[in-house]
């Protein structure tokens, strides 16, 4: 076999760019400035300090919101907004405000998801989308009855590799996917002595965040976003194994669950499989995907080390990857994480709105890369029996 390295330069020719990129509006570029700004409010200074609201030409960032001060500092000094709240509940009373970006823990998602909709404001909600089957259902409810747009922010759907992922299997030249193997590995959660799962309050004492002992599989959507983010297939059926964390935060915990590690085996509804991984106790990192067909495969670049091979059917190798930043408005080409995900997220949640359409990773995607998670849980709680995956796309 041989190895043929391919530029960049020849890649994007070759490439059907907007319609590779998950939406992104519908010449890809935003080439003449918006008729108009969508006001947004965004909340939790976290993560959500991250993004690229003020380099979107179609977006204007309205409020920020924060219970914590220095977080709410974090999103005044990236997004340059002075107006602030000190919740999201007094933000999401300001009628000037149209959309809402709820960057709030995951426990908090679809209460604070569904407050915002049911004021009628547009919602983008970090992962997951909800923790129970009844919070997915609530959540695609408040969507519809509110008539608003709701996006979930995985990054995975925007990490290049799956971006090209999704325009091989558009054009049909990779085929089907007949194996799909993803993983998550975050080893700080929950496991070291000053990890994300607590932090000191006012006094210094000791708090336990949301993270402290959170179940991996109800954080599935950066593994199963790989796949239902390309295909848009569904995962219908799991086993899953989980092993138990060795800290007191998997111990004692609010979800009464002992799992730090989880790896599940789904069937889709092509009759595919899917091996799907979540674990914060190996020493392993970050998000990665390989995807395999009759004649064609993936295998993304990881932390291990392992670097990224597109091997096709005629025996070359391709070990260079293109980016997509020049679907991007110019100013937002850069990476701030995530494998430079975070202004494809901000762009497409804003040109759904100012086109009014859909956004890539609507509702029914987001629970789509959601719920298998939670019945995987369930499942490795059962020692791995096979349990089904309930539907909840429209009939
Ligand atoms: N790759 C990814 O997609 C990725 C990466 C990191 C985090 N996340 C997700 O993003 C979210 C935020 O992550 P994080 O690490 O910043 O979490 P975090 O728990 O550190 O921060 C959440 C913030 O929300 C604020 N908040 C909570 N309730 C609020 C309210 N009612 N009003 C205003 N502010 C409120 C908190 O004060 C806190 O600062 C999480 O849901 C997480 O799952 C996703």
């Amino acid at each position: 076999m041989s190895t043929e390295p391919i530029t960049r330069r020849d890649f994007i020719a070759s490439v059907g760019l907007a319609a590779a990129a998950g939406a992104l509006g519908s010449a890809g570029v935003a080439q003449e400035p918006p008729a108009r700004k969508v006001r947004m409010g965004i909340v939790g200074g976290g993560f959500g300090a991250g993004f690229h609201w003020h380099e979107d030409p179609g977006c204007e960032v309205a409020a920020v919101s924060d219970l914590l001060p220095d977080r709410l500092q974090n999103l005044v000094n990236r997004y340059g907004c002075q107006k602030t709240y000190g919740a999201l509940e007094e933000l999401i009373q300001d009628d000037t405000i149209e959309a809402v970006a709820v960057f709030s823990g995951a426990p908090d998602h679809v209460r604070h998801c569904t407050a915002v909709m049911n004021r009628g404001k547009h919602c983008l909600s970090a992962v997951p989308a909800g923790l129970t089957l009844e919070e997915c259902e609530e959540l695609i409810d408040a969507k519809a009855r509110n008539n608003v747009k709701y996006m979930m922010a995985e990054t995975s759907y925007y990490r290049f590799p799956t971006i090209t992922m999704r325009r091989m299997v558009e054009d049909g030249s990779f085929g089907e996917i007949l194996y799909c193997e993803a993983e998550y590995y975050h080893p700080e959660i929950g496991t070291a002595a000053n990890d994300l799962s607590r932090w000191p309050d006012k006094e210094g004492n000791w708090q336990r965040t949301w993270r402290w002992g959170f179940p991996p599989m109800l954080y599935p959507t950066h593994s199963t976003g790989f796949l239902v983010g390309v295909t848009r297939e569904r995962l219908v059926e799991v086993s899953c194994l989980g092993t138990p964390g060795q800290t007191e935060a998997f111990q004692d915990n609010a979800y009464n669950s002992p799992l730090a590690n989880a790896s599940a085996l789904f069937k889709t509804n092509r009759g595919n499989m899917f091996r799907c991984n979540v674990m914060w106790d190996v020493w392993a990192h970050g998000e990665r995907a390989q995807w395999f067909g009759e004649s064609t495969a993936l295998l993304m670049d990881g932390w291990a080390g392992q670097p990224y091979t597109l091997r096709t059917a005629d025996g070359k190798a391709i070990q260079q990857g293109p980016d997509y930043f020049q679907l991007l408005p110019e100013k937002m080409r850069y990476d701030t994480g995530h494998g430079g995900s975070h202004p494809f997220i901000t762009h497409e949640f804003i040109q759904a709105i100012l086109e009014d359409r859909e956004p890539a990773i609507n509702v029914y995607e987001a629970v789509a890369m959601t719920a298998p998670g939670i019945v995987a849980h369930n499942s490795a709680l059962r020692g791995g029996e096979q349990l089904k995956v309930p539907n909840f796309d429209p009939a």
